[in-house]
C-alpha cells in the first residue's frame, strides 16, 4: 500500500501552527492579522469558497473583511476599491476571488492588487520574485504541494519531476518551484500539456509526478512507474445516487489502479483541496510579520 499523503490532517497541522502564533503575537501586544476578500456577484462555488476562508481566519484568530460587490459593478469601481484596500494600513492581505464577471479584466484588477499584500500570488511582481527565487507569496496550490511534499520528506534533489497542465496558478508555477534550487526542488522538470506528444512515455519516467490537467481521472496505471509519488490535483463532481449528496469527487487520476504501483499519493478528495486555505492564512501571516516585504 502506498503512503496516503493526508492533506486534511496537514492543513489543520498549520492551521494550527499560525493559531499558536497568532496567540502570541497577541500576548505580546502585535498587530493581528487582517485578511480582505472581495466576492463580485453571486457565484454558487465562489461564495463557498470566501466563505471558507472567512471561516478559516476566524479559526487562526485572524481579522477578516468581506466585501460583497453586485455583478454589475463597473471596472472602474472595482479598481477603486481594490485601491482603497491597498491603503488601508490595517489590512495585511487582499484577495480577489475569481472568476470576475466578463465586463470586468481579471489582469487589470489583478494588477493593481499592491504586491505587499497580494497574498493569492496572482500579481505579476510575485509570480517573477517566484521565479527568481525570491520571498514571496507562493499562489495557494502550489505552495500547499511543496508544504505536503516537504511535511512528507518526499527526496525531490535530483528526480525527475513531470507536470501535467500548464495553467498560470498551478502547472507553471509548479514546474518552476520543483526545478529552483530548494527543497522541495531541484529536480529535473518536465512540464506536459494538451499538445505533448507521446505523454505516457514521458509521464512514465516520472518518479514525481503532479497532475493538473483538468480531467476526470485522466492518469490511469499504465501512464505511471512503479514507486512514484503522485500529486492529484484535479477536483470533479461525479453523479452518484448511492450518496446522500448524489454526487461524489474525483481526481485527475484514476486513484484505485494508480496508487497500486504509487509509493505516495494525494487522494480526492482530502489531498491537494484542503491545503489551498491554510497557504493563504500563511501568507496572510507571512504579511502581517513583514516577511516577505
Ligand atoms: N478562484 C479559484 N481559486 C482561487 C484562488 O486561489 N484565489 C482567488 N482569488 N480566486 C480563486
Amino acid at each position: 500500500m502506498p503512503i496516503i499523503i493526508d492533506g486534511k490532517k496537514t492543513s489543520a497541522e498549520i492551521k494550527d501552527e499560525i493559531a499558536a502564533r497568532v496567540k502570541e503575537i497577541k500576548s505580546e501586544g502585535g498587530k493581528t492579522p487582517h485578511l480582505a476578500a472581495i466576492l463580485v456577484g453571486a457565484d454558487g462555488a465562489s461564495q463557498t469558497y470566501v466563505g471558507a476562508k472567512v471561516k478559516a481566519c476566524e479559526y487562526v484568530g485572524f481579522d477578516s473583511t468581506l466585501v460583497r460587490l453586485d455583478a454589475s459593478i463597473s471596472e472602474e469601481e472595482l479598481l477603486q476599491k481594490v485601491e482603497e484596500i491597498n491603503e488601508n494600513p490595517a489590512i495585511d492581505g487582499l484577495i480577489v476571488q475569481l472568476p470576475l464577471p466578463d465586463h470586468i479584466s481579471v489582469e487589470k484588477v489583478t494588477a493593481k492588487i499592491k504586491p505587499e499584500k497580494d497574498v493569492d500570488g496572482f500579481t505579476p511582481a510575485n509570480v517573477g520574485r517566484m521565479a527568481l527565487n525570491w520571498p514571496t507569496f507562493v499562489a495557494a496550490t502550489p505552495f500547499g504541494i511543496v508544504e505536503l511534499l516537504k511535511r512528507y520528506e518526499v527526496e525531490t534533489s535530483g528526480k525527475h519531476c513531470v507536470v501535467i497542465g500548464r495553467s498560470h496558478i498551478v502547472g507553471s508555477p509548479m514546474s518552476i518551484l520543483m526545478a529552483r534550487n530548494g527543497n522541495p526542488g531541484n529536480c529535473t522538470v518536465t512540464l506536459t500539456h494538451s499538445r505533448t506528444q507521446n505523454l505516457k512515455e514521458i509521464t512514465r519516467t516520472a518518479d514525481i509526478l503532479i497532475v493538473a490537467i483538468g480531467k476526470p481521472e485522466f492518469v490511469t496505471a499504465d501512464m505511471v512507474k512503479e514507486g512514484a509519488v503522485i500529486v492529484d490535483v484535479g477536483i470533479h463532481r461525479i453523479e452518484d445516487a448511492s450518496k446522500k449528496s448524489g454526487f461524489r469527487l474525483i481526481g485527475d487520476v484514476k486513484f484505485d489502479e494508480v496508487a497500486e504501483k504509487a509509493a505516495a499519493i494525494t487522494p480526492v478528495p482530502g489531498g491537494v483541496g484542503p491545503m489551498t486555505i491554510a497557504s493563504l492564512l500563511h501568507n496572510t501571516l507571512l504579511s502581517a510579520e513583514k516577511k516577505v516585504y
